[in-house]
């Protein structure tokens, strides 16, 4: 069979079009200015800043000039083996046209470009640990104590309620989907699309019950039900999740995890984190960590903290997370593969990830990044199914459930004529009507389970 076309930075029709032309700028530049604040509070690695200011501008000239995106050299090798990869494929890419930033593969660049910008920081001895955006992401998930708050206290309920009466199956399976969608909707919650500007307004319009509830019929593909059989019927007991986004969307996850674990259908939950600073807004292990202490800092939650129930339900849901991660129930990893330039058809070839993978009854792969790796970026027709759209992977004998707000052009698994409608839909709103599919205002829930 022979596959469609990669999604290309010069498509007009496409999402990729404006992100490389506006939001990339935007996110280097921001990296710059909080760069800037990180050197004036630690004169000590004001060089160091210099330096990689230096190279920031260079990638932004570069986005400007629309330059040939150059191999990592042998040094940059030396620094990062694992950049091999990236100029394997950029051979790949050179090979049917010389890669431009403007013009190349937009999966493939833009992995380079947060790729590029963590050799940076790594060729430096003062900065090499920085997350530049780890003030955004804590800034984000202050702000999201609507959101959390609303969690916490229907997790005490639930749990409380769980101790008295055990939940029978079609109980067990409404709550799956509940925590399904608490999952899913999390991914709404994400620092790359909002670029910079996130108000409060914006981040409490993504979270909370009434919101989940609402969009319940912008869930356009839902596999939730084949998940769930498959699931109850799988005789291991472990659940792993490719995780997105931290702050927010990682506590909505954690969400999904102690419900699987309060309610015994999962004994053990894997939680699988970038090893660099990418995408701005996603999970490093260290921003669990953090998320654990901000849960657990009446400064940080200081409106949650200042009323008595309002605390009780956070410390609540806090204890019981504690206790899962102190007693090997949750285990958070790393793996380079997921900040590889590779997509996920490859999977089967890491054989170490593959084998631990293989020990999941249920592989979930947050958020839209994930998405486009599972789908290839592609531009599938929308009525693709996805088990044909993550090729290889739909018979690699891994359950895979994939939890996405649509923010980007691929979207597959659709209804014949699902799309036409949309497009009308978002273009009476006052939208470019093709880039329904990059709005984050629709979603898709898919399955394959791997046989
Ligand atoms: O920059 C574009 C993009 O890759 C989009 O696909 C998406 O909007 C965002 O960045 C990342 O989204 P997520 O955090 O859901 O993977
Ligand atoms: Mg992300």
């Amino acid at each position: 069979m022979s596959l469609p076309s990669p999604s290309y930075n010069n498509n007009a029709k496409s999402f990729a079009f404006a992100t490389v032309r506006k939001r990339w700028p935007i996110i280097v530049k921001d990296i710059i200015k909080d760069l800037d604040t990180y050197t004036s509070d630690h004169p000590a690695a004001e060089a160091c800043g210099k330096y990689v200011t230096g190279k920031l501008n260079q990638i932004l000239a570069d986005f400007e000039n629309d330059a040939v995106v150059a191999a990592f050299l042998a040094q940059d090798l030396k620094l990062k083996p694992e950049l091999n990869i990236y100029n394997e494929q950029l051979a790949q890419f050179n090979a049917v046209a010389t890669v431009t930033w403007l013009t190349g593969p937009w999966l493939y660049l833009e992995c380079y470009l947060y790729q590029l910008i963590n050799l940076h920081f790594q060729e430096t001895d003062k900065l090499a640990e920085v997350d530049a955006f780890e003030r955004l992401k804590n800034f984000t998930f202050q702000q999201s104590s609507f959101g959390v708050l609303e969690l916490c206290k229907r997790y005490e309920v639930l749990k409380r309620q769980m101790a008295v009466t055990k939940p029978d199956d079609a109980t067990l399976k409404l709550l799956f989907h509940e925590y399904v969608d608490v999952s899913l909707w999390g991914n709404a919650t994400d620092l790359s699309l909002l670029a910079g500007n996130v108000t409060l307004d914006d981040i409490r319009s993504v979270q909370g019950e009434e919101v989940r509830k609402k969009n319940e019929e912008k869930i356009i593909a839902n596999d939730t039900d084949k998940a769930w059989t498959h699931f109850k019927n799988s005789t291991r007991h472990r659940v792993d999740f490719v995780l997105d986004n931290s702050g927010f969307e990682l506590f909505a996850d954690l969400n999904l995890a102690l419900f699987l674990l309060d309610s015994s259908l999962a004994k053990k939950v894997v939680f699988h984190c970038k090893d660099i600073p990418w995408f701005v807004s996603d999970t490093m292990p260290k921003d669990f960590d953090h998320l654990v202490d901000q849960l657990g800092d009446a400064s940080f939650f200081l409106e949650i903290y200042s009323v008595a129930g309002d605390k009780d339900a956070l410390t609540f849901f806090l204890a019981n997370l504690k206790t899962y991660v102190a007693d090997g129930s949750i285990e958070i990893k790393q793996h380079k593969f997921w900040t590889s330039c590779a997509n996920f058809w490859s999977i089967p070839a890491q054989k170490d990830l593959y084998q631990d993978l293989l020990l999941s009854n249920l592989v979930i792969f947050k958020g839209d990044l994930n998405y486009r790796k599972l789908t290839g970026d592609l531009e599938w027709e929308k009525t693709t199914p996805f088990v044909t759209a993550i090729q290889d992977l739909a018979t690699s004998k891994l359950p895979v459930l994939a939890l996405r707000t649509c923010k980007a052009d691929v979207v597959v698994g659709l209804p014949e004529g699902l799309n036409e409608k949309l497009v009308d839909e978002y273009a009476r709103s006052g939208n470019e009507g093709i880039f329904w599919t990059a709005s984050g205002k629709w979603a898709v829930i898919s399955f394959s389970d791997g046989l």
